[in-house]
């Protein structure tokens, strides 16, 4: 039979073509869903402080604390427990500790070292992820040093050498550069290559926005920025840009990044789809503190479900075609993946 254009617009539409019959049942639902959440997509970051016997609550993130090192193994052995694969390490340091250069952030017995080496000797199946940048170390808060009123390039990728080498001595896996400095990649590479520490892998910041939505992580690590330059755009991307997140990551592959990391999630889960279509490399995505409060706080005030609002911004990442996410939400979303499975059992 020949068929013209309208015949077979009819064929292909409704009432034959129903779209809910897939979704009538929960059966059905699981056969047809397109995007999986695991917990081996998960990375949980913690906070870090120093003294003893300190469980301080972050007041900008509800449920979040910084942990002094004697308290880290009880935080670890939750996560453990939960089978979250990896976590991140951030400091909040004391403030005499810190100065114009950052310097503190090479002393292999620095707050972050030790939390790496305790970490690791916890459970050393569980991967451990650092940030490679100033900002918790420098008294001005940002992520490089001044030099003639600048952040000078350069000047700052030499110290964040040092620093990825301290941090993979103490045991780091993975070093994470966030600083958007240019050509950290490659220098990174070579130092830690040099240094012998050539299984040590990089996850690269590669596309990291100047953001409003990391107010919290700094109340956070108490990097306030204190300078007269109160924003970080001369190093990280502006908002607008898309194609500029594009070439960013190709310059970090070309400089030997094994993972990449894009910041903040929800926002921009155009970026994650665009650099997943791109380049067939692993993606990871950071839901940032701004957007955990954003949804703590609607939560707190009873105007979003909480299972299901935070259910729903984990997969939208995954269908985004990120590989992994970091989120603060990691324990309960493992904790929410375990409940399903023991419904189901
Ligand atoms: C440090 C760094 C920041 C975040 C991760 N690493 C802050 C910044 O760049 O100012 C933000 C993480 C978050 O908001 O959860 N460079």
């Amino acid at each position: 039979m020949k068929k013209n254009s309208n015949q077979f617009l009819a064929l292909n539409s409704y009432p034959r073509v129903r779209m809910r019959r897939n979704r009538m049942q929960e059966f059905s639902r699981k056969l047809v869903r397109e995007t999986n959440l695991s917990v081996d997509d998960l990375i949980y970051p913690i906070f870090v402080t120093y003294g003893n016997n300190k469980k301080e609550p972050i007041e900008s993130m509800p449920n979040i604390y910084r942990f002094s090192l004697d308290l880290l193994d009880k935080e670890i052995d939750r996560v453990t427990s939960l089978g979250i694969p990896a976590i991140a390490l951030f400091p909040k340091i004391k403030n005499d500790l810190k100065s114009p250069c950052g310097k503190e952030s090479y002393n292999d017995k620095n707050l972050i070292c030790e939390s790496i080496r305790i970490a690791k000797k916890i459970n050393p199946e569980l991967g451990v992820i650092c940030d490679v940048a100033l900002d918790p170390f420098t008294n001005h808060g940002h992520d490089g040093i001044f030099y003639n009123d600048e952040i000078d390039n350069d000047k700052t990728i030499d110290i964040l050498c040092k620093q990825a080498v301290v941090q993979a001595a103490a045991g780091c896996d993975v070093i994470a550069p966030s600083d958007m400095m240019d050509g950290r990649v490659g220098m990174i590479r070579d130092a830690l290559d040099e240094e012998g520490f050539n299984n040590v892998q990089i996850m690269s910041y590669g596309a990291k926005y100047a953001s409003a939505f990391y107010g919290p992580f700094r109340d956070a690590v108490g990097s306030l920025l204190t300078s007269s330059t109160k924003d970080k755009k001369s190093y990280q991307m502006d908002p607008a840009n898309a194609e500029e997140a594009l070439k960013e990551i190709s310059l970090d592959l070309s400089e030997g990044a094994d993972m990449i990391i894009i910041k903040p999630a929800m926002p921009y889960l155009d970026i994650i789809y665009r650099v997943k279509q791109e380049f067939k490399i692993p993606i990871y995505a950071y839901q940032v503190s701004g957007e955990y409060s954003m949804i703590m706080g609607a939560i707190k005030n009873n105007w979003l479900d909480e299972k299901k609002t935070i259910m729903e911004s984990m997969i939208a990442f995954k269908r985004a075609g990120c590989n992994g996410i970091i989120t603060y939400f990691a324990p309960y979303v493992a904790q929410e993946l375990i409940n399903q499975k023991d419904k189901k059992n």
